[in-house]
């Protein structure tokens, strides 16, 4: 007897259990829905947002942490005291993934390792490899220390490190603008004392010209590094066996990539030279004469009747020698 009711009743009781389940978890859901969506919502910021806030700038940072920047070619002309006009073509190195846009941005330009010599607009660019930047604009001289020890060192060294450094902001996609910082050496090869200088088809002048210059000839000025440089109107001093004997003018002197031919004259105290080779105790007897070549830091470089201080600097912190054969000459 007992038996079958709960049998009735255990076949009965599912149907309406099921049926109350559904509806208890659809009328948990009407009443409830605005709790899981502010849960589901939370987790996903709290998934999403370090993933966009902290990680992507950590990898966007990252990638611009590895990307390289190289100087392909560099020319500052229209030199002042206090200006210059630079124009530079870098190239970015860039093996990650994903490419970024960049903005435009003020960098601070240096000599790595020293201070800023002055602040340079770097156009927008997307960061894919092999990207080009053309920095082409007149930049003031910010301080005259930091230029003047970065031409000295571009002049005196086989390779120079020039620092850009930077705030730029960056986007990828539609990700959010963030901020990183862009701090790039790129080595370049520099004027490395412009080893190899030589005169060639040099002979005097006789009679003097009228600006008193007795001697001329063709200067080769070897330029390793890829950049152009307008010393502009540059005096050289000359002196043999520890004598001063006289000076050399080269006219608006330009000192491109390669090796520059140069007309130069000079105004050479031949009494000195000829006791040099031809009198008595005469130390270079066969007419092959060591000439050292030096500048005077006060005023080597004019340009545009200003002396140019940061190159008259370098230039005077640069001596070469040159052996010249003056046997036919006098
Ligand atoms: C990027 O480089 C700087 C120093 O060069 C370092 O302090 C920083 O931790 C690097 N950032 C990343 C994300 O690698
Ligand atoms: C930059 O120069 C380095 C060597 O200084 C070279 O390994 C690299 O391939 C160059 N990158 C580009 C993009 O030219
Ligand atoms: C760069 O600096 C100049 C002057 O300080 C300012 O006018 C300009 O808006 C800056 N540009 C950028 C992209 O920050
Ligand atoms: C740029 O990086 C170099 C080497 O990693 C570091 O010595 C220099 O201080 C950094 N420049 C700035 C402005 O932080
Ligand atoms: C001197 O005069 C000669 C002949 O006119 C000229 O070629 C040379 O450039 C002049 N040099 C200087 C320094 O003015
Ligand atoms: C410059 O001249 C030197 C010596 O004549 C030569 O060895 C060198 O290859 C030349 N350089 C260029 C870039 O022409
Ligand atoms: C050349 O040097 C000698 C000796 O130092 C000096 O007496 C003479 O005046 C100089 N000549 C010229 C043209 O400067
Ligand atoms: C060359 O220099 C030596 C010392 O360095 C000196 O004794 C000699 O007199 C000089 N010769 C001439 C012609 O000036
Ligand atoms: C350059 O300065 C020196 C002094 O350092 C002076 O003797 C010379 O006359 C000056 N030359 C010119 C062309 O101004
Ligand atoms: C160099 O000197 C000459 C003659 O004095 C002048 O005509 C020329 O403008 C000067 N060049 C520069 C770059 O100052
Ligand atoms: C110097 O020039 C003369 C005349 O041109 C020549 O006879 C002599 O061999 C040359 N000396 C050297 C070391 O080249």
């Amino acid at each position: 007897m007992s038996d079958k009711p709960q049998v009735s009743e255990v076949d009965d009781v599912p149907a309406p259990v099921k049926r109350s389940c559904g509806a208890r978890f659809v009328a948990h859901y009407k009443k409830w829905w605005w709790v899981h969506l502010i849960v589901f919502v939370a987790v996903f910021l709290i998934i999403a947002l370090p993933v966009v806030y902290v990680g992507y700038p950590h990898i966007a940072q990252s990638d611009v942490n590895k990307s390289t920047l190289n100087v392909t070619s560099m020319v500052v002309t229209n030199p002042t005291p206090e200006s210059f006009h630079i124009d530079q073509v870098q190239v970015i190195g860039s093996h990650v993934a994903y490419h970024p846009q960049l903005y435009a941005f003020n960098a601070s330009i240096s000599l790595a390792g020293a201070a800023s010599f002055a602040s340079a607009l770097i156009p927008a660019v997307k960061a894919i490899n092999g990207a080009t930047v053309t920095v082409n604009q007149e930049l003031d001289v910010t301080s005259l220390s930091a230029f003047t020890d970065f031409t000295t060192a571009f002049l005196l060294n086989e390779e120079v490190g020039l620092n850009i450094y930077g705030k730029p902001h960056l986007k990828l996609g539609g990700l959010p603008e963030i901020t990183v910082t862009y701090n790039k050496t790129a080595t370049m090869k520099g004027l490395n004392k412009f080893k190899g200088f030589t005169l060639t088809d040099y002979s005097l002048v006789a009679p003097a010209n009228s600006n008193g210059t007795n001697f001329k000839g063709t200067a080769i000025i070897p330029n390793a590094s890829p950049a152009t440089f307008s010393f502009g109107n540059v005096t050289l001093q000359l002196a043999a066996n520890g004598t001063h004997i006289g000076e050399s003018y080269l006219q608006d002197l330009v000192v491109k990539p390669g090796n520059n031919s140069v007309f130069m004259t000079s105004t050479v105290n031949e009494t000195i030279v000829v006791d040099l080779m031809f009198g008595t105790d005469a130390p270079y007897p066969d007419g092959i004469v060591p000439i050292v070549i030096t500048a005077d830091a006060a005023n080597a470089s004019v340009y545009d009747g200003k002396v140019l201080s940061y190159y008259s600097h370098a230039l005077a912190e640069n001596t070469m020698n040159i052996k010249l054969n003056l046997s036919s000459l006098f």
